[in-house]
């Protein structure tokens, strides 16, 4: 059993044993296509398998967050370039039903925006895997709108919501986001909680010299209202130069400042290929808050790219096999020149195969890729 960390002024570490920054396994010997299997899988070639699907709906989205999007001039893809509605029915029916897909992320831009998401996300929920079983849907969303659309969502099949809230105050959060929308975000928290999607997940991206001062406060308001915070370290992957590796907020910063008020011992449940540790945290002083779990995302400083078991598709059809890198491949292409399941289910297969062992944020020469996190999908 790992003891207390009850040392609030060091720098406390993650549970090491937990992630796999690399895989275990090394390339295999043919590297050049995946192995023909009947029904295939999504597998590369250090032997991972996607079962995780990150669909992004749209590019578009009613904030401008700070370390996501410019104050303008952002251009978005235009329409006819995105997938239609059966397009994108189409690619996820083939990811489930043949291709070994058991979960289904909707992300944007703002994936509220899309007039048809109950419509999609109920095609999607009529889907059964291979064992039969329908896949979980889940939704990143910044919140806005989703007081209205909770139930209906709910009765559509969406199993799971993170909303993004990076502060409390609203001050801030106008700063961050650009616009003045907090209450809206709060309305949506309340009325996840209220529908009971199981979890409702808070994801706060943390940033230096912005918004240190609002991990505690987030904290004590997700205890208190049931729902998982997870701080996420901010990735390179926002407007151009923004970023800096030495002045990243890292999990450890958080951790020794959420030690401040609680008390923390790593989570015993299996961490499998989910990104966030997680944490007991227990109020050390008497306290309105109840003790519960709060999470970390240590994308830069602890990675587990060696558990990823995700493949995404954005807006307008390409299938990417990480959120950083440069490869992908149109699907949208090719099924609009008329190719058959089969051979999307090989070109999908073949995009995952390149996948490369790290994302390699940490390495000199890194590279951004080429498209915003907007147009990849978080
Ligand atoms: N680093 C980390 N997380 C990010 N997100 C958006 N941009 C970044 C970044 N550069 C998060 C959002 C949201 C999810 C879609 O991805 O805050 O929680
Ligand atoms: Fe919109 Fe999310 Fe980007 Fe913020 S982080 S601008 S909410 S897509």
């Amino acid at each position: 059993m790992t003891p207390p960390l009850d040392t609030p002024s060091t720098a406390l570490p993650l549970p090491h044993p937990l992630v796999r920054s690399q895989p275990a396994a090394p390339p295999s010997a043919q590297p050049a296509a995946p192995p023909k299997q009947t029904p295939q899988t999504l597998i590369d070639r250090y032997g991972r398998v996607a079962k995780d699907l990150r669909v992004s709906l749209t590019d578009r989205c009613n904030l401008r967050c700070t370390y996501c999007m410019p104050a303008e001039g952002l251009e978005w893809i235009p329409t006819p370039q995105t997938l239609t509605d059966a397009e994108t029915i189409r690619l996820i029916a083939l990811g489930v039903n043949q291709l070994g897909i058991e979960q289904v992320r909707f992300t944007g831009g703002e994936p509220l925006l899309r007039k048809s998401l109950e419509d999609i996300i109920a095609a999607t929920k009529d889907l059964r895997t291979a064992a039969g079983t329908a896949p979980t849907v889940a939704l990143t969303t910044n919140g806005l709108g989703l007081d209205r659309r909770a139930a209906g969502l709910k009765a559509a099949g969406l199993d799971r919501v993170n909303i993004s809230l990076d502060t409390l105050d609203r001050e801030l959060y106008a700063r961050l986001t650009r616009r003045d929308r907090l209450p809206g975000v709060l309305a949506a928290i309340d009325a996840a909680l209220e529908a009971n999607f199981s979890p409702v997940k808070i994801n706060a991206v943390i940033m230096p010299g912005v918004n240190e001062d609002s991990i505690l406060p987030l904290a004590h308001f997700a205890l208190s209202r049931g729902a998982q915070l997870r701080f996420i370290e901010q990735m390179p992957l926002g407007p151009r130069s923004q970023w800096r590796r030495e002045q990243m907020v890292t999990a450890d910063d958080i951790l020794a400042t959420l030690a401040k008020d609680f008390a923390l011992t790593p989570a015993t449940q299996p961490r499998g290929s989910a990104p966030a540790a997680l944490w007991e945290a227990t109020p050390r002083t008497a306290s309105a808050t109840p003790a519960g779990q709060l999470g970390v995302i240590a994308s830069v400083s602890y990675s587990f790219c060696g558990d990823c078991d995700r493949t995404r598709l954005t807006t307008d059809g390409a299938v990417r096999n990480c959120l950083f890198g440069n490869s992908e491949t149109s699907l949208r292409d090719l099924m609009r020149a008329g190719a058959s399941d089969a051979e999307l289910a090989q070109a999908w297969a073949g995009e995952m195969w390149r996948k490369l062992p790290g994302h390699g944020v940490n390495d000199e020469g890194f590279l951004q890729p080429d498209r915003p996190m907007s147009a990849i999908g978080g």
